[in-house]
C-alpha cells in the first residue's frame, strides 16, 4: 500500500507547492481544506503537514487544526500558520509583529532530526505577520533568527515539529532536504509514488469501477484529455467512446489535426458539430464565469446525447489535481479564482457517472503518464488549451468575428514559435509552457495603406511554468515579436495593434479570463 501524506490547507498560496515537493520525492500526498476533513483513512497515512495561510491566530476567530490530525497518531509538521496554530492550541503565545516579514532570512539551527545533514546557518524564506513569543510546555526551540526569535520547534515527547519559514519555496536553500527529512527520517515513508505504479493501479481501479459498462469521453486534443483517453483505452479497450465536440471555440485546423492524430494511434473518435449551439448560448455574454458555466453545461448536454447513442453509463473527463484545488472554495482555504469547467460546470442532475482517473495528478505527472502510455510527443508536449477554448481568450462577447480575429492571430503566433529557434537548437514553442493570443476589444487608431483604421487589439501571452500554479512571462526576443506583430497586423483583418503581456502569475493568472 502507498504511504501517503495529508496536507491540511489553511489557504496559503504555497500549499500546492508543498504537495509538489512531496510528490517529487516519490511520496503520495493529498491536500484537504482545514474545514472539511472528517476522519482520515488511518491505515496508510504516514504523516501530516499543516500549511501556511493568510489568517492570524491572534484574532478571535481563526482556522483551527482538525481533531483528526491528533487522533491519527502520526508525525505532524506545521509550516508558518500551521506552526502558530499548534503553538496557540497547546497554550503557547503568538504575537503580531509590527509588519509582515517577506523574503530572505538567515537562521541558526540547533540539532534536530528535521535538520539532518544541514549546517548550523541556513538561508530560508519567510512570509509571515506573526511570531512565536513563548513556546508551549514540552516544546523546545530548534532554530532562531539573529534577533533571537524562535523560528522552529520540536515537541520533546511527541513527533511534532513546527517551522516558521517556507521549506517548499526554492528560495529556502535546503528546503527540499528538510521536507525529505520529514518524509523519510521522521515519517519513514517509502518512495513508492511512481508513474508506473500509478498506471498499474489506475488500470485495475478503472476496471473495477466500470465493470462491463461503456464510457464516453470528451476529447479536446489537449494533454489531459488525450492522456485520459489513452489510459482508459488501455483499461477498457473499445468500450471507451471518444467524442470530439466542435464547439466553434477551437483553434485553427484543430478538428482535422486531432481526429487524424487519434486515428493514427488506433483510436476512433466521433466528431460532433455543435458550433451553433455553443455560440447561440454564449451570445451577448461577457462575464468570464458565466461563459465557463454555459460552456460546461453545453458540453454536458452534448455528452449526454452521445452517451445515449453508445449506451454509456460513464462520462470520463481529463480533470487534474490543480483543477480540483483551484475550484475548491472553502471558507479561508485556497480562494476560488476560476471555476475550471471540468469541475465547476457539471450540473447537479447529470445522469452519467463521472470518471476522472487523473484527478490526483499534476500536469508534469500527466505528461510522464502520457509518455509511459506511448502517446506521441505531439500530444505530450502540446501546450495546454482550456476547455472553454477561445471564449475565455476574447474579452467581452464571443462572436464569429472576434473568434476569427483571435483564431487567425493565434495561428500566426504559434506557427512562428515553431518556426524560430533559440541558440540551444530548440524552437521557442519548445521553450515555452504555454503561448496564445488574446482578443482585446480596445480599438485604437491606425493607418493601413492610405486609410485611417480604428480596429481592435491582440495581446500575445507566453509563459514558462512547471506546475501552472505559478508562471513567469517569457522574454521572447524583440525581433521575433516584431515579425509576429507585422504578420498579425498585415494578415488579420480587424486588428491594427499588437501588445505583449509581461505579467507573472501571481498576481496575474495565465489566461486573461
Ligand atoms: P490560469 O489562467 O488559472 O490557468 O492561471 C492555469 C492553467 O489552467 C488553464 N485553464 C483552464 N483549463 N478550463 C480548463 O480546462 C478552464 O476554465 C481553464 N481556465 C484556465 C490555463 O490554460 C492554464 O494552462
Amino acid at each position: 500500500m502507498l504511504s501517503s501524506i495529508i496536507i491540511i490547507d489553511f489557504g496559503s498560496q504555497f500549499t500546492q507547492l508543498i504537495a509538489r515537493r512531496v510528490r517529487e520525492s516519490s511520496v503520495y500526498c493529498e491536500v484537504i481544506p482545514w474545514d472539511c476533513c472528517p476522519k482520515f483513512p488511518a491505515d496508510n497515512i504516514s504523516g501530516i503537514i499543516l500549511s501556511g495561510g493568510p489568517s492570524s491566530v491572534t484574532k478571535n476567530v481563526s482556522p483551527t487544526i482538525p481533531p483528526a490530525v491528533w487522533s491519527s497518531n502520526v508525525p505532524v509538521l506545521g509550516i508558518c500558520y500551521g506552526m502558530q496554530a499548534m503553538v496557540k492550541e497547546w497554550g503557547g503565545i503568538v504575537e503580531q509583529s509590527g509588519g509582515r516579514e517577506f523574503g530572505h532570512s538567515v537562521l541558526n539551527f540547533k540539532p534536530s532530526r528535521l535538520w539532518l545533514g544541514l549546517d548550523e546557518k541556513q538561508d530560508v524564506w519567510m512570509s509571515h505577520g506573526d511570531h512565536v513569543l513563548k513556546l508551549p510546555i514540552g516544546c523546545v526551540s530548534i532554530a532562531t533568527s539573529n534577533q533571537g526569535v524562535c523560528a522552529a520547534f520540536e515537541h520533546l515527547e511527541k513527533p511534532y515539529w513546527g517551522i516558521q519559514f517556507h521549506p517548499e519555496v526554492t528560495h529556502t536553500t535546503n528546503g527540499y532536504k528538510i521536507i525529505c527529512n520529514f518524509l523519510y527520517e521522521i515519517c519513514a515513508c517509502s518512495s513508492n509514488w511512481t508513474i508506473e505504479n500509478f498506471l498499474e493501479q489506475s488500470i485495475v481501479s478503472v476496471r473495477e469501477q466500470v465493470g462491463d459498462d461503456n464510457i464516453v469521453l470528451g476529447l479536446s486534443g489537449g494533454v489531459d484529455s488525450s492522456v485520459t483517453a489513452a489510459l482508459l483505452h488501455k483499461s477498457v479497450g473499445n468500450r471507451l467512446h471518444c467524442v470530439f465536440i466542435d464547439n466553434g471555440l477551437l483553434r485553427k485546423n484543430e478538428v482535422q489535426q486531432v481526429t487524424e492524430s487519434f486515428k493514427n494511434i488506433g483510436m476512433s473518435i466521433s466528431h460532433v458539430d455543435a458550433e451553433k449551439l455553443f455560440l447561440g448560448a454564449l451570445s451577448g455574454i461577457s462575464d468570464p464565469e458565466k461563459k465557463r458555466k454555459i460552456i460546461g453545461l453545453e458540453f454536458v448536454r452534448a455528452f449526454e446525447k452521445e452517451a445515449k447513442i453508445v449506451n454509456a453509463k460513464w462520462l470520463a473527463q481529463g480533470t487534474i489535481y490543480p483543477d480540483i484545488i483551484e475550484s475548491s472554495a472553502s471558507s479561508g482555504s485556497s480562494h476560488l479564482i476560476k471555476s475550471h469547467h471540468n469541475v465547476g460546470g457539471i450540473p447537479k442532475g447529470l445522469n452519467l457517472k463521472l470518471l476522472e482517473p487523473l484527478k490526483y495528478l499534476f500536469k508534469d505527472e500527466v505528461r510522464k503518464l502520457g509518455k509511459s502510455l506511448g502517446l506521441p510527443d505531439y500530444f505530450i508536449h502540446r501546450h495546454p488549451f482550456p476547455g472553454p477554448g477561445l471564449a475565455i481568450r476574447i474579452i467581452g462577447p464571443v462572436t464569429k468575428e472576434t473568434l476569427r480575429c483571435v483564431r487567425d492571430a493565434d495561428a500566426i503566433f504559434i506557427e512562428e514559435l515553431h518556426r524560430n529557434y533559440s541558440e540551444d537548437g530548440r524552437s521557442y514553442y519548445e521553450h515555452l509552457s504555454q503561448a496564445f493570443s488574446v482578443y482585446l476589444p480596445i480599438c485604437s487608431v491606425g493607418v493601413k495603406g492610405d486609410s485611417r483604421t480604428y480596429e481592435a487589439t491582440i495581446c500575445l501571452r507566453a509563459v514558462e511554468t512547471v506546475d501552472f500554479m505559478t508562471a513567469k512571462w517569457y522574454p521572447l526576443p524583440t525581433d521575433f515579436l516584431s515579425i509576429v506583430s507585422s504578420r498579425i497586423i498585415n494578415e488579420v483583418h480587424g486588428i491594427s495593434r499588437v501588445v505583449y503581456d509581461i505579467s507573472n502569475k501571481p498576481p496575474a493568472t495565465i489566461e486573461w479570463e
